[in-house]
């Protein structure tokens, strides 16, 4: 496997100004008990919850506790009612990410040039207030029941959307940075690539097929699509022909339709952070032995840190421009949906294709172990 013969070079974004992005603002997942959950994103992965709704702020029909870690922000939102559409959605999917929300400088002018492109438009343009100010948001459909919110924040002042009352639960652990990517599952990629393509001028970066992605068992084929400033960063997979069921197919299941795979988190020291998750409680696939045998023949730069990275399960891949090093944590919930990947990249642009063999084959361990493959 070599990431350079299946890397297409970063073509060159046409007419991308009509939506230009700030960054993922926050993304809310949609769970059985919030509370809960909340408590293993602060215990475990070591965010801090800043904010939070519910009964004792006035809302009657939801609880959402907000955490964050660096510019990551995650909503924890779970229904207060059987007949919520929370609790139906929950019904249906378990737990995992209902909307990933994205900052813009103008809500009006994404939401208008979004719709006029074909986007699903699921909430118009309103501006919501408290004391701390104002906050436009908008909302447009993407795969499955998947949401994405436009949110202009202006000079907000409060610690997450007006409604949200402060909450503290101690300091930053500064493990964790930013989002990285956020990847999608869907049963066919492209009218998604061209989605994305349309609505957003974003541009395909990397392509896999089966052929690069694919173990004796499974397959799936995969596209990233990034925004003009490579802000961004969504790959789509879709399953692909295997002798046994792939692990889209088993997210599909699961799920019950399209969703949003996982989140990779970067970090700046992935070897003292998944030490400390690990001590935490997080639990992370495992990866072979033998993977770490040719690892230098590779990537010789991680030649000092070999041992840290065997230790700690470390996948290391490299493309054109560097390399980069990541870790999948298994999933997330019951259902096997949704996990989190930490990474931390050397230059590299890639998203560890070079690795997916490696990767598969834990993954595909698990899948057995579920009776699944
Ligand atoms: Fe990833």
């Amino acid at each position: 496997m070599n990431a350079q013969t299946i890397a297409t070079p970063a073509t060159p974004a046409r007419d991308q100004d009509f939506m230009p992005l700030l960054g993922v603002d926050h993304v809310e997942l949609y769970v059985g008990n919030a509370l809960q959950a909340a408590h293993y994103y602060v215990n475990a992965f070591g965010f801090h919850e800043v904010a939070y709704s519910g009964l004792e702020t006035g809302e009657r029909e939801r609880v959402s506790h907000v955490v964050q870690q660096g510019r990551i922000r995650l909503v924890l939102t779970g229904a207060l009612h059987a007949d919520s559409p929370i609790a139906a959605h929950h019904r249906k999917h378990g737990d995992g990410v209902k909307t990933i929300a994205l900052g813009v400088p103008s809500v009006d002018r994404a939401y208008r040039e979004a719709t006029s492109r074909g986007a699903q438009g699921v909430g118009e343009p309103r501006e919501i207030s408290d004391e701390h100010g104002s906050v436009k948001l908008a909302t447009i459909a993407t795969y499955g029941e998947t949401l994405h919110t436009f949110v202009e924040r202006g000079d907000y002042r409060g610690p997450f959307l007006p409604g949200f009352e402060a909450r503290d639960s101690g300091s930053d652990t500064g493990m964790l940075l930013g989002v990285d990517h956020i990847v999608g599952n869907v049963e066919h990629m492209d009218p998604w690539v061209k989605y994305y393509e349309d609505v957003f001028g974003m541009h395909e970066m990397i392509h896999f097929s089966d052929k690069d992605i694919s173990t004796e068992y499974s397959a799936l084929m995969s596209k990233v699509v990034t925004d003009g400033r490579g802000v961004v960063k969504f790959p789509i997979n879709e399953p692909a022909e295997g002798k046994r069921r792939s692990q889209i197919e088993e997210y599909l299941e699961f799920y019950e339709g399209p969703g949003a795979q996982h989140i990779a988190l970067a970090t700046r020291d992935i070897v003292g952070t998944v030490a400390e998750l690990r001590r935490r409680g997080v639990e992370f696939l495992s990866i072979p032995d033998a993977y770490y045998d040719e690892v230098l023949d590779r990537v010789p730069a991680v030649s000092s840190q070999l041992a840290d990275l065997r230790k700690q399960g470390i996948l290391v891949d490299h493309d054109d421009e560097g390399y980069l090093l990541q870790i999948f944590t298994k999933a997330v919930q019951d259902r096997p949906t949704m996990f989190f990947e930490v990474i931390e990249r050397h230059g590299a642009r890639g998203f560890g294709d070079g690795n997916f063999k490696a990767l598969f084959q834990a993954l595909e361990r698990e899948q057995d172990r579920r009776g699944n493959l």
